[in-house]
C-alpha cells in the first residue's frame, strides 16, 4: 500500500486522524490536521487502519519548528511542532470528543474552552527521568522503553536543566546505575530543590554510591525511596500553603494548577457548596483553599506519606488536620456517604475512578465535581452516573503544553 492521506484531526491519545476513501479513518500517530502523509505499510481492521509506515508527503501549515532539538524523538512533548493555537484547538476538541463519544453526552457546548496561565516553556516543576543500567539519564522515546538522552528540557523550569547539568558534572556513569529513575522538583516556597531516587537493587550502596549521595546532599535535598525528607511548599489561592513529602504526588504546572483551584473554588462558591467528601486528595491541593474557604469535609488519599504532609500543612496553618483521611477511595466513600455531602470532588489517576462509581451514586451528592486528566476514562465514568446526574459545566485547563494530554474540570448535577 502507498497512498495519500489527508489528517484532519486529532484523537485522544493524541494521534493525527483520515477519512479514508473507503469509508474507515486511518489513524497516524505524529501527523497533525492539515498533514498530507504518504503511507507505507498498515495494520488493518474492519473499520479503521493504522499507518505503521509513512513519511510526511506535504507539511500542514500549522506545523512549527520546535523548541527542543529532541522534540522528534523524545517522548516527552509530541506536539511540540504544532503550533500553540492548533495544539488549543486540538486539546478542546480531544476532550468534546471523548465526552461526546464514550460518555455520550449530547448536551455539551459547541466548543470546549481551554484554559492557558503562564509560558508554554520552562513550566514543569518536576522531571522524573530514567537511569539505564550504563548510566545514562534521559526520557524514553515515544511508545517506547528506549531512552533518549537529554541535555536539557526547555519546558522545565531552568533549575531542573541546571541540576541535570551538575549531576553529570559530579557523577560517573557507573555511579549513577545504582539509581533507576531520579526526580528533580523545585518549589518556590523550598526547600528549592529536591532529589527523589529510586535504587536499581535493594543491596547497600558502594562507597562510591555513597559518596555521591553524600556531595549531592551538599547542592540540594536528596532522598531515596522510602526514606523520608522535608516537605516542598507552594503557594495555593485563597493564602494557604500546599505541602509535598519527597516523592508524593504534586501537579506539574504551578501557574496552570492555580487556575483550576481558582475555577473549582469559584464553583463552589457559585453554587453554594457548604460540605465535601474530596477523593484522591494527595497532598491537599483542593483541600486546603476549600478548609480555608470555611467548608467542612473529608479527604481520601490512599499513599499515607502525602496524607501526613497534608495533615502537618494543615496544623501549621490552623486548619483541621482530622479532614484527611488515609484509605481507599471507593471504600472510604462507602463508610462516610451518609449524611450526604454537598459535593464529592473526585481527582482520579489517568485510568479513572471506576471502582467509586456505585458508592457515588450511594451517597447521592447534590453536586460531583471531576478534575481528570484522561477525557476518556472521565467520559466513561460520567457515562456510568449518567441515569443520575447531567452535566453542568466543563472547562479544559492546559496542564501540559505541548503534549496531548489535558486536564478537565467537570461538573455534575443530581437530577431532580
Ligand atoms: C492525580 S493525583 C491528584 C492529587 C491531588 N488532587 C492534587 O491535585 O494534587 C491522584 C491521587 O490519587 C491517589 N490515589 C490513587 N489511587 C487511589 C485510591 N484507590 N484511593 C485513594 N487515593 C488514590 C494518588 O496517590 C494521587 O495522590
Amino acid at each position: 500500500m502507498s497512498e495519500i492521506w489527508q489528517v484532519d484531526q486529532l484523537i485522544p491519545g493524541g494521534d493525527g486522524m483520515a477519512r479514508l476513501a473507503d469509508g474507515r479513518v486511518g489513524f497516524v500517530a505524529g501527523a497533525f490536521p492539515g498533514d498530507r502523509v504518504k503511507v507505507g505499510r498498515v495494520a488493518e481492521h474492519k473499520s479503521w487502519v493504522r499507518a505503521e509506515e509513512w513519511s510526511l508527503h506535504e507539511p500542514s501549515p500549522a506545523r512549527v519548528s520546535p523548541p527542543c532539538a529532541l522534540a522528534g524523538e523524545c517522548g516527552g512533548c509530541e506536539w511540540m511542532a504544532l503550533s500553540r493555537t492548533a495544539q488549543i484547538v486540538g486539546k478542546s476538541s480531544l476532550v468534546r470528543q471523548a465526552l461526546r463519544r464514550t460518555g455520550g453526552l449530547t448536551d455539551l457546548p459547541e466548543t470546549v474552552p481551554v484554559r492557558t496561565a503562564g509560558g508554554d516553556l520552562g513550566y514543569r516543576n518536576r522531571l522524573r527521568l530514567h537511569v539505564d543500567a550504563s548510566g545514562h539519564l534521559g526520557l524514553f522515546a515515544r511508545g517506547s522503553h528506549r531512552l533518549v538522552e537529554i541535555p536539557a528540557c526547555p519546558v522545565s523550569d531552568p533549575r531542573i536543566t541546571e541540576v541535570l547539568t551538575r549531576l553529570r558534572q559530579l557523577a560517573t556513569p557507573s555511579v549513577l546505575a545504582r539509581w533507576q529513575e531520579i526526580e528533580i522538583r523545585v518549589a518556590p516556597l523550598g526547600p528549592p530543590v529536591s532529589l527523589w531516587m529510586l535504587p536499581r537493587h535493594e543491596r547497600a550502596p558502594s562507597a562510591e554510591e555513597s559518596a555521591l549521595a553524600k556531595r549531592l546532599a551538599q547542592e540540594w535535598q536528596v532522598v531515596e525511596a522510602g526514606a523520608s525528607g522535608e516537605d516542598q511548599r507552594w503557594p495555593l489561592p485563597g493564602g494557604v500553603e500546599l505541602w509535598v513529602p519527597p516523592g508524593g504526588f504534586v501537579q506539574v504546572n504551578w501557574s496552570v494548577d492555580t487556575a483550576l483551584v481558582e475555577a473549582l473554588m469559584a464553583g463552589v462558591k457559585e453554587r453554594g457548596i457548604e460540605s465535601f467528601v474530596e477523593l484522591y486528595a494527595g497532598s491537599g491541593n483542593f483541600t486546603l483553599p476549600l478548609l480555608r474557604a470555611g467548608l467542612r469535609g473529608v479527604a481520601v488519599e490512599h499513599a499515607g506519606a502525602s496524607i501526613r504532609a497534608a495533615r502537618r500543612a494543615a496544623r501549621a496553618q490552623q486548619l483541621s488536620d482530622d479532614v484527611f483521611v488515609s484509605g481507599d477511595a471507593a471504600r472510604e466513600l462507602r463508610r462516610r456517604a451518609k449524611p450526604a455531602p454537598d459535593l464529592v470532588l473526585l481527582d482520579p489517576p489517568r485510568d479513572g475512578a471506576r471502582d467509586v462509581v456505585p458508592a457515588l451514586l450511594a451517597a447521592s451528592p447534590r453536586w460531583v465535581a471531576f478534575c481528570a486528566c484522561d477525557p476518556v476514562t472521565l467520559a466513561r465514568d460520567v457515562k456510568s452516573l449518567s441515569k443520575a446526574y447531567a452535566l453542568d459545566s466543563v472547562v479544559a485547563f492546559d496542564m501540559f503544553p505541548h503534549t496531548h494530554h489535558v486536564e478537565t474540570l467537570l461538573w455534575l448535577r443530581q437530577r431532580s
